[in-house]
């Protein structure tokens, strides 16, 4: 158990971690090159660790990484688009190396590869990418036709138009990486604009990558010259600050190098319709990826409403407009959002437990929740179920709450964050106790 004190205002400036889905993809496409990408800023965190033990499983030459530490630059020096060696990958708990993986090696024909995970892993499904691939002429076998481990045989593959039922950039960075080996033009359509790291990297790599409204188009590629890559800081990230700053009673504080990509930053809108008082400073938008300085004081805040379009954009913060919502005057729904019920745990459930055993009034459906919100957060004790984004959503409940808050499972929170409790720490002034 790891508790969390209430904790005077937040004060003074933080640089949050590298930002992980980048990191991962910078990895990924790295070895799909040819040559050396020198990777600035890769993110030292479990996931992004197996995502380095991946592509060096695959026959790329990491340099600069060790177990006792990811330096600055690192570089990756990649097989080229049809070189994987065979392998089993383990990918521990990171679903995006689960769902991206197989988009590249599914179409090298001649290889074979089993990948598993983490018990996590074990209950996400894959279907969502094993029936487009095949369709593009993929040979892949899952358990229970949806569930990991996933074996690939690779093949000859062709571009298809794909309809994706589920607004996921995810899947849709799979099938890019797939539409790079396939024979003619690669077409997804999006029902909603979800992040599109993907597409700015391959883009900068020499990559043919289009899109026109809903659809996101690639060619084949003779080959990808990432060249240099530098990894922003993680908005999903900052964000446990962002909210925290925003309900600790007489905070501010400053967020620097924090990427801003527009597809990732849906909190903020969402945030500033609640009345939350955060400006966005010296914004960097020009090169792949846009970052900038953000300063958050603590404000008064109202219910508000999310769904539709906002949902992809704010996915993984949704657990943290759940818990602003208990510390808003008057209700706060989210809806449209039943994709949370198959990250790393049903989100639905776990945001309703938790915040409910702190004392919320929240309420579950089928693809969100509602939060009847004013009297703030008792406190007590949670689980993370393993959840990093459950654990740290849980510490910041414990800042802002009257009583403090203790958390089963708090070490899952290095999955993408291993510094939190540290930064807690210094921003909190030793808020942790235990
Ligand atoms: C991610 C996309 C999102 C997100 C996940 C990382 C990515 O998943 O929840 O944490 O890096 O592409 P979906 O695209 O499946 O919604």
């Amino acid at each position: 158990m790891v508790r969390f004190d209430p904790s005077g205002p937040l004060r003074g400036s933080l640089r949050p971690p590298p930002d992980k889905s980048i990191s991962h993809r910078a990895a990924l496409i790295g070895a799909m090159a040819q040559g050396p990408t020198i990777i600035e800023g890769y993110l030292d965190s479990a996931d992004t660790r197996s995502t380095l033990a991946a592509v060096a499983a695959l026959g790329a030459s990491v340099d600069g990484a060790s177990e006792a530490r990811i330096g600055q630059r690192i570089s990756i020096t990649g097989v080229g688009l049809r070189g994987a060696a065979d392998a089993d990958i383990d990918v521990g708990n990171a679903g995006t190396l689960l769902r991206l993986l197989p988009g590249w090696l599914a179409g090298q024909p001649g290889g074979g590869w089993t990948i598993d995970g983490d018990d996590s892993i074990r209950r996400r499904p894959v279907d969502r990418i094993a029936e487009p691939l095949r369709l593009m002429g993929a040979s892949l076998s899952c358990r229970d036709q949806r569930l990991p481990p996933l074996r690939i045989e690779g093949a000859a593959l062709a571009g298809i138009e794909y309809e994706l039922p589920v607004a996921s950039a995810q899947v849709k960075s799979c099938l890019l990486l797939a539409g790079l080996l396939a024979e003619g033009e690669t077409r997804i359509v999006e029902p909603a604009p979800s992040r599109d790291h993907s597409e700015r990297m391959l883009a900068a790599a020499g990559a043919e990558v289009g899109r026109e409204g809903e659809v996101v188009s690639i060619r084949p590629a003779p080959a990808l010259e990432p060249g240099e890559i530098r990894v922003p800081g993680d908005f999903s990230a900052a964000a446990f600050f962002i909210v925290a700053a925003t309900i600790v009673v007489g905070s501010d504080l400053v967020l620097t190098g924090v990427g801003l990509n527009p597809t990732r930053t849906g909190l903020l809108e969402t945030l500033a319709r609640m009345g939350a008082s955060v400006e966005v400073e010296d914004a960097e938008l020009g090169g792949g990826e846009p970052s900038g300085t953000l300063r958050v004081s603590a404000a008064d805040l109202r219910g508000t409403e999310v769904g539709g379009a906002e949902i992809p954009l704010a996915i993984d913060e949704l657990p943290l407009v759940a818990l602003a919502a208990c510390f808003a005057e008057g209700e706060t729904t989210i809806r449209d959002a039943g994709e949370l019920r198959r990250k790393e745990s049903d989100r639905i459930a776990t945001v309703c437990e938790a915040l409910t055993a702190l004392g919320a009034d929240v309420e579950p459906s089928e693809d969100g929740l509602a939060v009847r919100g004013g009297g703030g957060l008792r406190g007590g004790a949670i689980s993370s179920h393993g959840d990093h984004r459950i654990a740290m959503m849980g510490a910041v409940a414990g800042l802002a709450s009257r009583d403090g808050v203790e958390i089963e499972g708090m070490d899952a929170a290095a999955v993408s964050y291993p510094g939190f409790e540290a930064d807690v720490a210094a921003l909190a002034g030793g808020a942790r106790t235990g």
